[in-house]
């Protein structure tokens, strides 16, 4: 039988393991979709010293070559992105359509990379002494561990991936276990695009071994993570004292607010989808929906009508709107949270039951909970599934602080035909993101990402922003 083997990829080499680990389908647990191949800790030892060795020549490279290689890996991904779509909703979950979408971003971010390579990123000014010329230029950071989560297998992985490359680094990226397929393609994709053997080296593994490995590698100058507070700051203990570059991007507990002036047609759809698209395993997913008294029941009853009848299914399933979990432990939280929820004293007004369908997965009808208040600890903490509360409030002022009286900051949401309370939230919304009649999930590609509070540390991820990470500066001082 033809086995699918997601290998690791180590200074130009396909690296096979003696101890594959089976990757499953999460709507379909009979579906093996392949075996992923960890790395031993002396392969990612001579990963790491390979991409050091590697990356001199690559941080030389001329704004073309850097150009050639970003552009072919961004074509590729998008001439594939319907089997790469499919290959990504089998592995992780979401609907086809988001599989699809996550593919295509990831290969228009390669394409935004290819053209911030040519762009000229120097500056020259006059020194305040005579006959001396300043020049500020950037330079790569030189090793850089990316590790990434396994909700968007393949879109951060190439956020992380396509800056790290076209400032001059070198990468050593290390994905979910739950997810290799994904990075598996792009690397197949990297393996063929011209880049010099070393420059990207992909590293199957635990977090707990070759992750934490990795990010303390003496050779190691730069970590970006992507997933939670409690590991994102264990990273930080361990890197900072090492004095290397830090970039963390961690979760969120997103509030959509919305006012009694809202378009409850706009305000519905936006909150359906930040709830409950991708599962709600999206760390920019809404999770506090803060509703004012006048629209309250309406709104409610609403969204109970619309999230009552998603239809929960395989994610390759055409008329699948929701998947499942993405895998048991992720499942069985899901499902805990709305007890949780319960016993504090929410009401439950859909979902949240476990499904029984036709293939075996993880599957749950999406949960929407009302009487809460923003105290409760399904308020408070990231559930990181389908599942959503409801808060009223009495006004304007009151929404906007149940909105910001939390430990996140990543993005804030509101729905409102003011043009006053838009401005106003604008300012005051305590978050790196703030949405106006849009979900607080699902960003652009080529501008910065990123949150406030417990939500991000470091340098802002993508667009033009992500050059303050992946580079630092020089400033030289020329007398002629
Ligand atoms: C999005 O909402 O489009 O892990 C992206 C996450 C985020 C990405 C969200 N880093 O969910």
């Amino acid at each position: 039988m033809n086995r699918q083997e997601f290998k690791s990829y180590i200074n130009g080499e396909w690296i096979e393991s003696s101890q594959p680990v089976a990757n499953f389908n999460p709507s379909n647990t009979d579906d093996i979709i392949g075996y992923a191949h960890p790395v031993t800790s002396e392969q990612l030892d001579s990963a790491i010293g390979g991409a050091a060795e590697a990356v001199g020549e690559w941080s030389q490279s001329t704004p073309q070559q850097r150009f050639d290689v970003l552009d072919t890996i961004g074509s590729e991904i998008l001439q594939r992105k319907e089997e790469l779509g499919e290959l990504l909703s089998r592995e992780e979950g979401k609907t086809l359509a988001e599989g699809i979408g996550e593919v295509a971003r990831a290969g228009y971010i390669f394409k935004f990379f290819a053209g911030e390579a040519l762009r000229p990123s120097g500056e020259k000014v006059d020194s305040v002494r005579p006959g001396v010329e300043v020049e500020m230029s950037r330079e790569a950071v030189g090793v850089v561990g990316l590790i990434t989560p396994w909700n968007f297998p393949v879109a951060i992985p190439a956020w992380k991936t396509a800056p790290a490359l076209c400032y001059g680094n070198s990468v050593v990226l290390k994905p979910a276990e739950l997810v290799p397929a994904s990075s598996w393609a792009m690397a197949d994709i990297i393996s063929r695009s011209g880049l010099p053997d070393g420059v990207f080296n992909l590293v199957n593994g635990a977090g707990s071994s070759i992750g934490a490995q990795l990010v303390t590698h003496h050779q190691l100058d730069a970590v970006s993570f992507t997933r939670s507070v409690a590991t994102g700051r264990s990273i930080a203990n361990a890197c900072v004292p090492q004095l290397k570059k830090v970039q963390l991007e961690m979760g969120g507990k997103n509030p959509m607010v919305v006012l009694d002036d809202a378009d409850i047609e706009v305000a519905v759809a936006a909150c359906v989808n930040g709830a409950y698209f991708s599962t709600g395993q999206r760390c920019t997913a809404s999770s506090r929906l803060i509703v004012t008294e006048g629209i309250y029941d309406e709104f409610v009853a609403r969204m109970v009508d619309v999230v009552g009848n998603l239809r929960v299914g395989p994610a390759l399933e055409p008329d699948t709107q929701m998947g499942p979990a993405i895998s048991e432990e992720q499942h069985e939280k899901d499902l805990r949270y709305v007890e949780i929820a319960k016993q504090e004293g929410a009401l439950l007004l859909c979902g949240g039951k476990r499904l029984k369908l036709e293939c075996d997965g993880f599957y749950m009808s999406p949960a929407l909970l009302s009487d809460t208040d923003n105290t409760m600890k399904i308020n408070r903490e990231e559930v990181f599934g389908p599942v959503a509360t409801v808060i009223r409030v009495n006004d304007y002022e009151e929404a906007l602080s149940v909105a910001n009286d939390t430990e996140y900051g990543l993005s804030s949401g509101i729905c409102t035909t003011s043009l006053k309370y838009a401005a106003d939230y604008r300012r005051r919304a305590k978050a790196g993101m703030v949405m106006v009649n849009l979900p607080t999930a699902g960003v652009d590609y080529h501008v910065p990402f990123g949150g406030s509070k417990n939500s991000s540390y470091g340098a802002r991820e993508q667009g033009s922003y992500a050059i303050d990470f992946y580079t630092r500066v020089k400033t030289s001082y020329v007398q002629a």
